[in-house]
C-alpha cells in the first residue's frame, strides 16, 4: 500500500492557530467528523480514556479567557527583561474569538485495573489521550479548521468551570474554529522566541549521542 501524500501536505499545513480565526463558528457537521477523527486514535489496552467538552457558552469562554490572561501576566512576570520583552507581543489564545472550545479531559480509570500494555509504563493512558488530540489537530487541518492549544491554566479551575467529576482532568483546552489561512512558520519562531530543531539534531541512529 502506498502512503496518502494528503496526510504529509496536512501534517506540514499543521499550525496552533491564535490570531487567524475568522470569526464565524465551526459547524457542528464539521466538528463531529473532527471529533469523530480524534476517537479513532489509538489507546492504550483499547482504554479510550478521552471525552470532549464542547464548550460555547459566551460567558464561559470569557471566564476562562479572564483567568488565562492572569496566568499569562504570571509567567511573564517570573521572565527574565529580555525574555519578557521577546514575550509581550506573542498571543497565546484564541478563546473569544474562536468561539468554540474543546477541553479534552483524561480519565485515568477508564478501563479498569488491569489495563492491557500500561502495567510497566502508567503514562501510556495519558500518552492515549494526546494522540486523540492530535488526530483532532490533523483533522481540523484538513477541514480547513485551526486549533489552538492553550495551557495557561490552574487545572483545578477548569475542572471546575466544566463540572468535571472527580477522576477526570482536562489535558487542553483547544480554540478551534475557521482560518482563512493558515501561517506557514510557528508564531514563536516568527517572533524569536525559539525556533525548529532540525531533523538532522532529533534523529538518532542505534544510540543516543550529544
Ligand atoms: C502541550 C502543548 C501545550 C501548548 N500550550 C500552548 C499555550 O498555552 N499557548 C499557545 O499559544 N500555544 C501553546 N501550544 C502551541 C505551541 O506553542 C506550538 O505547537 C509550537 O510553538 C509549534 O508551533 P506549531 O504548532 O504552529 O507548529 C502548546 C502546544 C502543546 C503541544
Amino acid at each position: 500500500m502506498s502512503a496518502e501524500p494528503g496526510i504529509y501536505d496536512v501534517i506540514r499545513r499543521r499550525r496552533d492557530v491564535r490570531a487567524e480565526f475568522s470569526g464565524d463558528l465551526v459547524d457542528d457537521r464539521t466538528l463531529l467528523r473532527i471529533l469523530d477523527a480524534a476517537h479513532r486514535a489509538p489507546s492504550v489496552g483499547n482504554s479510550q480514556p478521552w471525552d470532549f467538552v464542547v464548550v460555547r457558552d459566551r460567558e464561559t469562554l470569557t471566564t476562562f479567557a479572564a483567568h488565562v490572561a492572569d496566568k499569562r501576566l504570571e509567567f511573564r512576570d517570573a521572565l527574565p527583561a529580555e525574555r519578557a520583552r521577546t514575550f509581550e507581543p506573542i498571543k497565546i489564545e484564541g478563546i473569544t474569538e474562536s468561539g468554540t472550545g474543546i477541553v479534552v479531559t483524561h480519565d485515568d480509570q477508564r478501563g479498569g485495573p488491569h489495563v492491557l500494555g500500561r502495567a510497566s509504563v502508567p503514562e501510556t493512558g495519558l500518552y492515549s489521550t494526546i494522540l486523540a488530540i492530535q488526530n483532532l489537530w490533523l483533522a481540523a487541518t484538513a477541514e480547513g479548521v485551526g486549533v489552538g492549544w492553550v495551557s495557561f491554566y490552574d487545572t483545578p479551575f477548569l475542572a471546575d468551570l466544566i463540572g468535571l467529576p472527580v477522576g477526570v482532568r482536562p489535558v487542553a483546552w483547544l480554540c478551534v474554529g475557521p482560518v482563512d489561512s493558515f501561517q506557514e512558520v510557528p508564531d514563536l519562531e516568527r517572533f524569536g522566541w525559539r525556533a525548529r530543531r532540525s531533523l538532522e539534531e532529533a534523529v538518532h541512529w542505534e544510540q543516543f549521542r550529544g
